[in-house]
């Protein structure tokens, strides 16, 4: 299973293992991770599940799309160019140690 690490605003690590088909925002939820909201439950209408994708993995998670970039706006934190809608970030085995920084808030 692809482990995803989770980075607080303090710089504290949570590694949870994700199943693959998951979103990122998933994963979180189910592994009681603080500072993914989701008020929506993945369906784009809130930035409340908002990550800084790391410099290491942007290329192999992609870009946001022109919808989901539109929502960021929306985000209760600073929007960089590595943000991301996790609950738009699909899980699979190529993603095995992505790692991603929570914004110091979500809503
Ligand atoms: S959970 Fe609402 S936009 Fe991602």
């Amino acid at each position: 299973m692809p482990k995803i690490i989770f980075v607080s605003p303090e710089g504290g690590r949570t590694t949870v293992e994700a199943s693959d088909g998951d979103s990122v925002m998933q994963t979180a939820l189910a592994n009681g991770v603080d500072g993914i909201v989701a008020e929506c439950g993945g369906a784009m209408m809130c930035a409340t599940c908002h990550v800084y994708v790391d410099d290491d993995w942007t290329s192999a998670v992609g870009e946001a799309s022109d919808d989901e970039r539109g929502m960021l706006d929306f985000a209760a934190s600073e929007v960089r160019p590595m943000s991301r809608l996790s609950c738009q970030i699909t899980v699979t085995g190529d993603l095995d140690g992505l790692t991603v920084h929570l914004p110091d808030a979500q809503i």
